[in-house]
């Protein structure tokens, strides 16, 4: 029998992950009563390591893609000793920090699945495996990205093969049967770059096999060989972004990623390599920020392939006409997310179909955060800012748009990120440009820097804030008690990254349209690469050589040796 809790909360949180925690401390600081309810014995969602394969976590040597300042919290920036880009325990350990600085533990239920949150009579109710029922106002479901693995392929272009399938959510090191065994991953996320660094020392032969193509940079290079290497995510700063416009592949800037990612300017869409190159254009797709592993394609030691055409026993047949024999399959296909302990009409609901994908449209006492994916930033940096909006939405200092606005905006959302992301697959139902979304919700959640106010009060606090690379603290600004935090915090990131010198030279590049002309020539490259007269000649000792002299400067400047 359910015991039912007899006060009723302003809000229930699912999951105690990095989002869950930020609704919690913001709801705190916007004087709302909470609970947060996990199913696993600690905070950190996904940074809480486990050895279990059944439960989604990192590996046990993953770092983050996305630098710590584009990550951390507004209020509570990393220690500097943790580095550019943390591992998952410094990670795990920052998260906790966060959960004892903010006095979140009183709001926490560990051990708690969610099983059923229904909505009856204006109420909320919430049912977890150790049979309590939380009565709330509003819930908020933070349940991450990583819930049911895709596992599509397997009863579709796989079916026939004869080898063993994996998924990759069950691996957390390199799985010792694959030692010696030809292995052929699929998928072109991170986490295909991650199984590929691991496991290619140990296997006869590694085939990468990207089907619908990817984008890739380096998210840590030096940009001249003078230069220390920078985390690439630093460069966006409000300077850089009115230079480099995201709604124009940035201009002026899509150059340096594919000079520092492959050491040459015509390496389209940050890799050069004809198999993963798909018709999107580059910042107009997922970017897969862990770009040092394409040196093991550069230097053969990985097979790249693109679509697949058929599958009979253990051969593989690509669109290319090559067939090969592969062993295993590890499918690196990400998650698809899911709500089962929703209603069914409310697990039917699109993530895109909510508005601004966090609040249900028609009913904006549910809402989602963390599920939104930007193409370069960081999910927890966007989940903030969405924390952020809903609690005080919730707590009534701001209003939300009326239902009939809120449909339109969806409809008008919908439209824009479809065609911002025409070529592509549209698998990934909320990637957004991070940056662009960021300002539109901090317009509505009333945060938005007051840049105007600031030059006229603090000039050089203004250049700081325009000229610092992104930050959440950015969006603080405008808060009088943290404007002398914020800036400082500012003023930390700003060290070694993009110079008034680097600036001008960005902007003078977007004047000569120097990415249109790249472009071209790239389209001249693969081309080339893929003709069918020119192809074999790229197997020929003389051409291998040349190729050999002209990645010197590649292997000299970019590999990686930074640790990264
Ligand atoms: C290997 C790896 C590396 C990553 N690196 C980065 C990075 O560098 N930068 C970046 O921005 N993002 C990265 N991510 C993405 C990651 O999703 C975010 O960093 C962040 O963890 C999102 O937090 P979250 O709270 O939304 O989700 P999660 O961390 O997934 O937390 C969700 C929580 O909800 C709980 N839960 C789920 N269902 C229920 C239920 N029914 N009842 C109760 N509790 C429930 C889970 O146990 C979990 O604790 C990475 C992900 C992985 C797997
Ligand atoms: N160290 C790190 O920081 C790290 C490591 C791992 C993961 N992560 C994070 O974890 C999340 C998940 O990453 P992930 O790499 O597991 O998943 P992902 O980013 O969603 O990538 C999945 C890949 O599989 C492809 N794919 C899926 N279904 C397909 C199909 N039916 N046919 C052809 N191709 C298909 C996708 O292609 P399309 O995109 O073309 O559909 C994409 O290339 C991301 O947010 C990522 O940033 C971070």
């Amino acid at each position: 029998m359910a015991s039912v809790q007899s006060d009723i909360l302003d809000i229930v949180i699912v999951g105690g992950g990095w989002s869950g925690l930020l609704v919690c401390k913001y709801a705190k600081e916007h004087g709302l009563s909470s609970v947060v309810l996990e199913k696993r014995d600690d905070v950190g969602g996904v940074w809480y390591y486990s050895d279990d394969s059944n439960t989604t976590t990192v590996m046990k040597t993953t770092q983050t893609s996305s630098s710590s300042t584009t990550t951390e919290m507004s209020d509570f920036p990393m220690p500097q000793e943790i580095g550019e880009f943390p591992k998952h325990d410094d990670i795990h350990r920052y998260l906790k920090s966060y959960y004892k600085r903010f006095n979140l533990e009183a709001n926490f239920r560990f051990g708690c699945t969610v099983t059923h949150a229904r909505k009856q009579r204006k109420v909320w109710n919430t049912e977890t495996s150790d049979g309590q029922i939380y009565r709330s106002k509003n819930i908020a479901v933070c349940t991450g990205i990583h819930q049911r693995a895709d596992l599509s392929m397997k009863d579709t272009l796989l079916k026939n093969f004869t080898g063993t399938i994996h998924h990759s959510g069950e691996f957390k090191e390199f799985y010792c049967p694959h030692q010696n065994k030809k292995v052929m991953i699929i998928g072109g996320g991170e986490t295909a770059s991650d199984i590929l660094d691991s496991w290619y020392p140990h296997c006869d032969r590694i085939i990468w096999c990207i089907p619908r193509g990817q984008h890739f940079f380096r998210k840590c290079s030096k940009i001249l060989p003078n230069r220390k290497p920078q985390a690439l995510d630093k460069a966006s700063s409000r300077a850089l972004k009115m230079i480099a416009p995201h709604a124009k592949s940035k201009p002026g800037l899509a150059w340096v990623c594919k000079w520092t990612t492959n050491g040459s300017l015509l390496a389209y869409q940050g890799h050069g390599i004809p198999e993963f190159r798909n018709n999107a254009t580059y910042f107009h797709s997922f970017i897969n920020k862990h770009a040092h592993v394409l040196d093991f394609v550069d230097y053969e030691k990985v097979v790249p392939k693109g679509a697949i055409a058929s599958v009979s026993g253990k051969s593989v047949t690509f669109a290319d006409g090559d067939t090969l024999e592969v062993d295993s399959i590890i499918l690196c296909s990400g998650y698809i997310p899911e709500f089962p302990f929703l209603s069914t009409n409310l697990q039917a609901i699109n993530l895109i179909d909510n508005y601004k994908f966090v609040f249900n449209v028609n009913d904006p006492t549910l809402a989602y955060i963390g599920f939104v994916r930007p193409i370069v930033g960081s999910i927890p940096g966007i989940a903030e800012m969405q924390a952020q909006w809903v609690t005080k939405v919730w707590s009534k200092k701001i209003q939300i748009a009326g239902e009939e606005e809120r449909i339109t905006a969806v409809k008008d959302d919908t439209k824009f990120w479809m065609q911002y992301f025409e070529s592509t697959s549209h698998r990934l139902q909320t990637l957004v440009e991070g940056y662009a979304y960021l300002d539109d919700i901090a317009k509505l959640s009333k945060v938005y820097p007051d840049y105007w106010s600031l030059f006229k009060r603090n000039p050089s606090g203004f250049f700081t804030a325009y000229f610092a690379p992104y930050n959440g603290c950015s969006f603080r600004l405008n808060e009088p008690d943290m404007e002398a935090m914020a800036l400082e915090t500012l003023r930390m990131h700003s060290k070694d990254t993009i110079t008034p010198m680097n600036l001008a030279l960005n902007l003078f590049m977007r004047l000569v349209w120097f990415d249109w002309f790249l472009d071209q020539l790239s389209v001249v490259k693969y081309w080339l690469q893929t003709s069918r007269l020119l192809r074999p000649l790229s197997s020929m000792r003389i051409v291998r050589a040349l190729n050999y002299i002209w990645t010197t400067p590649k292997r000299y400047l970019f590999d990686d040796k930074t640790g990264h």
